[in-house]
């Protein structure tokens, strides 16, 4: 990483500047009062950790506290102090989390780019307040950074902050990734704000989208709004002329720090643990599904699938289970509320209508955050990975499964409609999550799928994995704001069917 990295900032005191709606600790008061810094987890951390570190660096974002005082000025110095690079906290107001978080990323941007435009409430207050909000934190930058500095910009809250930082008079170079997918024109026109918004995105210097997918839906969206579009390249990075700019527009589907995985997954406590799972269900082969709480995971027409497999093939009752974890997520935003209930009673109508009392449990249903060691001991326990969103960014969950499967003796089932299938579609079983039967079909294949298939499935889509790593990620994002030649970004291969046709499966 430190070639791209040395590259793009040339001088000593260059920094890297990250941006993302929540900073990577939240600070909570406890029962006693005192403030406290939780640790977020998740690749994005574990990725940029070392580059700020190496370089010196700074994290701006949502402290996740509506707190804003000098104690928690404080408590952000120390923490950051402690992690190697500095924090800088974008207070909110409560109005501010319900009308930009809950509202506009997630009340409208969230449920349209995942294709579920009847889910949106195009509340015109939402898009006022996320404006301000993302000129609060271009202010926030404005007041930390110094030339040189490069500010990377994460994610669908913070689509505007380019465009704020060029009102505020900066030109800082800005690179903006988004986590989650771009939707066509004919879902993105829907928006009462998207020329806005296409411009506010046209403002960074680099945007970087997961798939090749999402790239070609975002330039047709750019060319459906604006006049006089010009791209250049064929590449993984191209570069496009509109709006009298030049930005350069790329796919770097983001990954996992496999190596990590890997080793921890590897840990004797872990072996131990999902021992104990075989233990607990034992004789059978154990079918695994680990979601947040939303509706774009497609949990209910799973959990319909595996009641389908288990009417049409009675063979394999009692010789399978499915373990659902489910992470309690965004549970002030009335739409996924209504989902746990739908999710706990298909659950009660699988186990009623096949439990053997005493004995065989069809679905064992967890409803809480994992600690580490038993994420793990799921995926090293589990045969047949069940990875079906209606739509999904990328989903990690699929690549971590992947690099936890040391015996490298398992199946994955991946929707045809998550980013990871553009990079897994030669090794996964795809589906489509809307087929129960299809999705049923698939179980029942996997199920009886050869020893000699899975692990040559498996470990294709670990090499791929191990591959294109998180670091790998960074590394190429980076490298792409300063490469001066985009020839040094040929397509990626997984990607060669999505580009060149209008609708393309990966498979
Ligand atoms: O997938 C997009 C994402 O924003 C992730 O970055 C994040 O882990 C997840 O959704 C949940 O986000 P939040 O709890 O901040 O709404």
């Amino acid at each position: 990483m430190g070639d791209a990295l040395n590259e793009i900032m040339t001088r000593r005191r260059d920094r890297l500047i990250v941006v993302s709606n929540r900073l990577p600790f939240a600070f909570r008061r406890d029962a006693g009062g005192r403030l406290r810094a939780e640790p977020g987890s998740g690749g994005l951390v574990t990725a940029l950790l070392p580059v700020l570190r190496h370089r010196g660096g700074m994290w701006i974002g949502w402290p996740g506290t509506c707190e804003a005082s000098p104690a928690l000025d404080s408590e952000l110095a120390s923490v950051g102090e402690g992690a190697g690079y500095a924090l800088k906290g974008v207070p909110l107001s409560p109005e501010e989390v319900r009308n930009f978080y809950e509202g506009f990323s997630n009340e409208i941007i969230w449920p349209l780019f995942h294709d579920l435009q009847l889910l949106c409430n195009f509340d015109p207050a939402y898009w006022r307040t996320y404006r301000d909000v993302n000129r609060k934190y271009a202010r926030a930058v404005h007041e930390a950074a110094v030339p040189g500095d490069f500010i990377w910009v994460h994610d669908y809250h913070l689509m505007a902050v380019a465009a704020e930082l060029r009102r505020l008079g900066s030109d800082f170079r800005t690179g903006f990734f988004l986590h989650i997918p771009f939707p066509s024109p004919d879902i993105y026109l829907k928006l009462p704000w998207r020329m806005a918004l296409i411009e506010a995105l046209l403002q960074f210097d680099l945007i970087g989208f997961q798939t090749a997918r999402d790239r070609r839906n975002f330039l047709q969206c750019v060319r459906a709004l604006v006049r006089n579009v010009e791209v250049e390249g064929r590449g993984q990075v191209v570069q496009v002329a509109a709006c009298g700019r030049s930005v350069r527009v790329g796919n770097f589907p983001i990954s996992i720090d496999f190596n990590s995985f890997m080793r921890q997954a590897a840990a004797p406590a872990v072996s131990a643990r999902a021992r104990e799972l075989h233990a607990l269900l034992p004789r059978r082969k154990l079918i695994l599904g680990i979601d947040r709480l939303d509706y774009t995971k497609g949990i209910p027409l799973r959990l319909q699938a595996f009641h389908d497999v288990l009417t049409r093939y009675p063979e394999l009752r009692e010789r399978i289970s499915l373990i659902q974890v489910v992470v309690p997520s965004r549970e002030d935003i009335p739409e996924y509320r209504g989902l746990k209930t739908e999710i706990e009673q298909l659950v009660g109508k699988i186990n009623g209508s096949f439990v053997d009392p005493g004995g065989w449990v069809p679905v064992w249903y967890v409803y809480r955050s994992l600690a580490q060691l038993d994420l793990l001991a799921y995926y090293r326990a589990a045969d047949i990975a069940l990875v079906t969103p209606l739509k999904d960014g990328m989903n990690l969950v699929a690549k971590e499964y992947c690099a936890c499967s040391i015996e490298e003796d398992c199946v994955l089932i991946l929707s045809e409609f998550a980013g990871a299938a553009e990079q897994l579609g030669k090794g996964a079983l795809p589906v489509n999550p809307n087929d129960i039967e299809g999705v049923a079909d698939t179980i029942h294949r996997a199920f009886h799928m050869g020893e000699t298939e899975r692990r040559k499935r498996m470990r294709g889509m670990r090499r791929s994995i191990r591959d294109q790593d998180v670091f790998w990620w960074v590394d190429s994002f980076l490298r792409a704001a300063i490469t001066k030649d985009l020839r040094a970004f040929p397509q990626l291969e997984s990607c060669a069917a999505t580009e060149s046709v209008d609708y393309h499966l990966s498979f």
